[in-house]
């Protein structure tokens, strides 16, 4: 009976996908963070789970909330990139798919302040000294050439503006490149475009071996609401996934 059955490319394959911002503490009231909706990655969790797969949310900072009540979606918070790479290095160990939509700091206050820092007329303002987050999906794809263990599709998530040296699409391309990772969504941003909003554009860039699976239609392009580029971004895992099965 089909409707007992429900199939579809992704029946019975495990996805794990990062959305929303993180943000890291620099005192107990104070932080620093990044704009992102969420919306992106819950429409790919939304859509990889009507594909088939089993999906496991990992949802940073938000505007709106996750998917809930989904069957085939469990949902797990983070806040820091710490805690996000701690969620990813436990749930990408045994998963088919890995969507890295999230917006991660690239960088964090070096220090926590425990107490409040003050505001000191009298001193001069204080300087804030960073660290570097981990990369956690160059790291996921590093694990995966050294161990052979992991996701076999991976894919990353890159907003570029462009700027007077570069085009988006160029810079992506490079991203792509720099990662390692197999399809990397490119999104156009700026003032009014993409952040929030319902609708987007998308490329679609794939690595050297998943472009000979994919075929001449990469890089791919699609505008159009952001549940629609999700499917799009899914149909592409799933084909992905089933040359690498095969
Ligand atoms: N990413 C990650 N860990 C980080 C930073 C980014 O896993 N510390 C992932 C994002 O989730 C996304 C991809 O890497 O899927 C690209 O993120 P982006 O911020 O565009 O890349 P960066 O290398 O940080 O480059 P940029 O200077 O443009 O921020
Ligand atoms: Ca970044």
């Amino acid at each position: 009976d089909q409707l007992l059955a429900p199939s579809g490319p992704l029946t019975g394959r495990r996805v794990v996908v990062t959305a929303g911002g993180t943000r890291e503490p620099l005192d107990p009231v104070r932080y620093l963070g990044n704009r992102s909706s969420g919306k992106q990655g819950f429409a790919l969790a939304e859509q990889a789970a009507t594909a088939g797969a089993a999906v496991h949310l990992i949802a940073g900072i938000t505007e709106s909330q996750p998917p809930a009540g989904h069957p085939n979606i469990t949902v797990e918070r983070i806040e820091t990139a710490a805690e996000l790479q701690q969620a990813v290095h436990r749930r990408a160990a045994d998963a088919d798919v890995l969507i890295m939509a999230a917006a991660v700091a690239d960088f964090r206050p070096a220090e926590y302040a425990a107490a409040k820092i003050k505001n000191n007329n009298d001193d001069a303002a204080p300087t804030i000294t960073l660290s570097r987050n981990p990369d956690i999906l160059a790291e996921t794809v590093q694990r995966r050439t050294e161990t052979g263990t992991g996701p076999a599709v991976i894919i990353g998530f890159a907003a570029e503006t462009g700027d007077d040296r570069a085009e988006p699409l160029a810079l992506a391309q490079q991203k792509l490149a720099r990662k390692g990772c197999d399809l990397l969504v490119l999104n156009r941003v700026g003032e009014n475009l993409v952040f929030g909003r319902e609708d987007t554009e998308i490329h679609i860039l794939a690595s050297e071996s998943a472009q000979a699976v994919l075929g001449q239609d990469v890089p791919v392009h699609f505008a159009g609401g952001k549940l629609q580029a999700a499917g799009v971004v899914v149909d592409c895992a799933a084909t992905l996934l089933s040359s690498a099965a095969a």
